[in-house]
């Protein structure tokens, strides 16, 4: 059961009340420290790419970029007895959506949330049409993830956060897979200006009116060890604030089943190298140097996987 369809592992996460770290990548490093910690752990596991992550890796052409990723990770799943699937994250142009179908990503997200409501509905349900007719599930975002000015507003934050009223239609009518609502998270290494606050009570109520996947963005914790780790040794990453790790258990009891995480994977790698490369500053083999940089992110991952109750899932 190595490479399948990103629905066959959320499907059971639903059913089974747990959640899965859904992990961007833009090589092969990170790809292989979250292999080895779904070895570990015995957990399923799902990996993410941007459309930047895809143009990066293509060198500029998509559609090699989305070859590329596919044949990497099947190239690992393929001898593995846990299961893996491959996500296209935030997929905002249609010509990059299409290039993840055909390569044969197991699902896309298709974003449109900076539209109204009606536009992003039926936006959802073009791609909606395509990916199932080819067996692809499908992600899409209702409310806007908020930036961290907005967030300590919560009279502003109100007109960005998801409607449960509006989700219910909204799944209804485009047929999508999972879901991800906006309920108070941003992207990046900066959340929360003050005390780190979710909306719990809107997050229920989607649940509940939609009873689908849901997804969490923007669910990177900042851990205080790995900036403190990569602050010691020159990096500047005063006022860092993420999702704590006791909030984000929270958020799996009530419904949440995939988790996306790239900024916290960022900070373990970006902790670990300057660490190795002030430790031995000779060293010039990327093998080596790399080292440490993967053990930590790898470590993350596998700490992370517990909070998430998938450690035995697959
Ligand atoms: O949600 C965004 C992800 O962290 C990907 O970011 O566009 O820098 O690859 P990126
Ligand atoms: P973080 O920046 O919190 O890791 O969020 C990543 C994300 O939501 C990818 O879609
Ligand atoms: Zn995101």
């Amino acid at each position: 059961m190595p490479y399948v369809n990103t629905k066959t592992i959320l499907d059971k996460a639903n059913k089974e009340f747990y959640a899965i770290p859904a992990l961007n990548i833009n090589n092969l490093e990170f790809l292989q420290a979250i292999i080895e910690a779904g070895i570990e752990e015995r957990s399923p596991i799902i990996v993410e790419t941007s459309e930047g992550a895809i143009k990066y890796a293509g060198n500029g052409d998509i559609q090699r970029g989305a070859r590329f990723f596919v044949e990497m990770v099947r190239g690992y799943a393929d001898s593995l007895d846990i299961p893996v699937a491959l996500h296209l994250d935030h997929g905002k142009t249609f010509s990059v959506i299409m290039a993840t179908i055909t390569a044969g990503y197991g699902s896309v997200m298709i974003d449109a949330s900076e539209f109204p409501f009606e536009k992003n509905l039926s936006e959802t349900r073009k791609i909606v049409e395509i990916a199932h007719s080819v067996g692809i599930s499908v992600e899409a975002e209702l409310g806007k993830l908020v930036g961290i000015e907005d967030n300590v507003n919560v009279k502003e934050e109100d007109a960005v956060l998801v409607d449960p009223e509006e989700a219910e239609r909204f799944v209804k009518e485009s047929g999508v897979d999972f879901l991800a609502p906006a309920i108070g998270t941003s992207h990046g290494a900066f959340k929360f200006k003050g005390k780190a606050e979710l909306d719990f009570d809107r997050l229920r109520a989607v649940k509940d009116s939609t009873g689908i996947p849901l997804v969490l963005h923007g669910a990177s914790s900042v851990p205080n060890d790995i900036v403190e780790l990569a602050e010691k040794f020159g990096a500047d990453f005063k006022g860092a604030k993420g999702v704590p790790e006791d909030i984000l258990k929270q958020t799996v009891d009530f419904g949440i089943n995939k988790v996306n995480t790239d900024t916290d994977l960022r900070m373990a790698f970006i902790a670990g190298l300057r660490e190795t490369l002030a430790e031995k500053p000779s060293e010039f083999d990327p093998r080596k140097y790399f080292k440490k940089p993967k053990e930590y992110v790898k470590d993350l991952i596998k700490q992370r996987m517990r909070t998430l109750g998938c450690s035995g899932k697959a």
